[in-house]
């Protein structure tokens, strides 16, 4: 990489923003500028990056000049405001919304998985759901070694994944029930503390919600296949910060515990956290803050003889957002796929 971008953060005050900024920072991003850009309610605020405090700038028409790169975590339909026009002015964009994640010339990337789909971009990359980055890391291994035909996941899935003021809201709650007082919901449709709920997003014909569906089809995507058989039931649970996900897995035939074992100890991205005698594994508490998806409780299913069960546990904002993004950027830094292509840099 001796090549050094010009890179904009839209959405530089969320939960990933920051996110981003710091991993940038920590993982030397060859930079040469660095734009922070959020709405009109932070233009104005400052964020520390490498020792000095650099502006937040509300986006605008000419956000984008100048720009090689851009980081975007502002939201679906910020994104659809803005992602074409940072294309059109020449820069790439990695998007984290789910603004783009299922159009076909826009690739959905999880580097440890896919990476030379990034290659055909048009402009925009998808960085795919979070539930879905985690669960792909830790299944992608397994299903080269014995393809896996179905997976039922139960994802329990904290605050942040709502973004800064739901963690905050979350707090607050916790607070006010400690004193006795009536929790208030914002962000939230219902108190999270001390509660859970069923992922509060639209829910189809069939009666999965939004977000169950997101990690049907974008996991499809990523691995390349529709023939993978995917039921999951996504939950909100009052964690602040990382996903767990308890996944059943059904082979074309039977891969045993020790295998998956040996194999998700060499895995990209995964870290093994299993002690079965203190009954020790991975807990979102300890995945906070972490590179690795955790993995652990690898076990036959007792009930099918092509079954495994395993649970994980990985940070929502880090690898599940900002960190797969940030990867994503190097691996375009490092292979120089990080131009628009000309012709097609409108259709993106
Ligand atoms: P702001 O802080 O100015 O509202 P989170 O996911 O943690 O809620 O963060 C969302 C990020 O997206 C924040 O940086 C937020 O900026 C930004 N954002 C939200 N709406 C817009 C918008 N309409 N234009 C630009 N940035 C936006």
């Amino acid at each position: 990489m001796s090549q050094s971008y010009r890179v904009a953060i839209l959405g530089a005050t969320g939960a990933v923003g920051t996110e981003l900024l710091e991993l940038l920072q920590s993982r030397n991003f060859p930079l040469s500028d660095l734009k922070l850009l959020a709405s009109e309610r932070s233009a104005g605020n400052t964020l520390p990056f490498g020792g000095e405090m650099l502006p937040v700038e509300a986006v605008g028409e000419r956000s984008f000049d100048k720009v090689d790169l851009v980081l975007a975590s502002a939201g679906g339909s910020t994104s659809k405001i803005w992602a074409q026009k940072a294309v059109a002015a020449g820069a790439v964009v990695i998007d984290n919304s789910s603004a783009f994640r299922m159009e076909p010339n826009v690739p959905l990337v999880v580097p440890e998985v896919n990476p030379e789909a990034a290659r055909t971009h048009r402009g925009i990359i998808a960085n795919p759901n979070c539930t879905t980055i985690l669960m792909a890391v830790a299944v992608w291994p397994l299903h080269q070694f014995k393809p896996v035909k179905r997976i039922v996941v139960a994802t329990y899935q904290s605050a942040s994944g709502a973004g800064a003021r739901a963690m905050e809201e979350m707090k607050a709650q916790a607070r006010a029930i400690l004193q006795g007082e009536t929790p208030e919901t914002n962000i939230f449709p219902y108190p999270l503390a001390f509660n859970l709920f069923p992922h509060n997003t639209p829910i189809n014909d069939l009666g999965y919600c939004e977000e169950e569906m997101k990690m049907v089809n974008e996991t499809r995507k990523i691995f390349g296949t529709n023939e993978i058989a995917i039921s999951p039931t996504c939950v909100r649970v009052p964690v602040l910060r990382a996903h767990s996900e308890a996944i059943n897995l059904e082979f074309a035939e039977p891969l045993s515990a020790i295998e998956a074992r040996e194999i998700l100890n060499r895995a990209k991205g995964v870290k093994l956290v299993e002690d079965w005698k203190a009954n020790y594994f991975p807990m979102p508490a300890e995945a906070s803050g972490k590179d690795e998806v955790l993995v652990g409780r690898i076990r036959q299913d007792i009930s099918h003889p092509c079954g495994l069960e395993m649970w994980l546990s990985g940070d929502q904002i880090r690898k599940g957002a900002a960190l797969n993004a940030v990867q994503i950027a190097e691996l375009l830094a490092a292979k120089n796929w990080l131009q628009v292509p000309t012709a097609s840099a409108a259709n993106a």
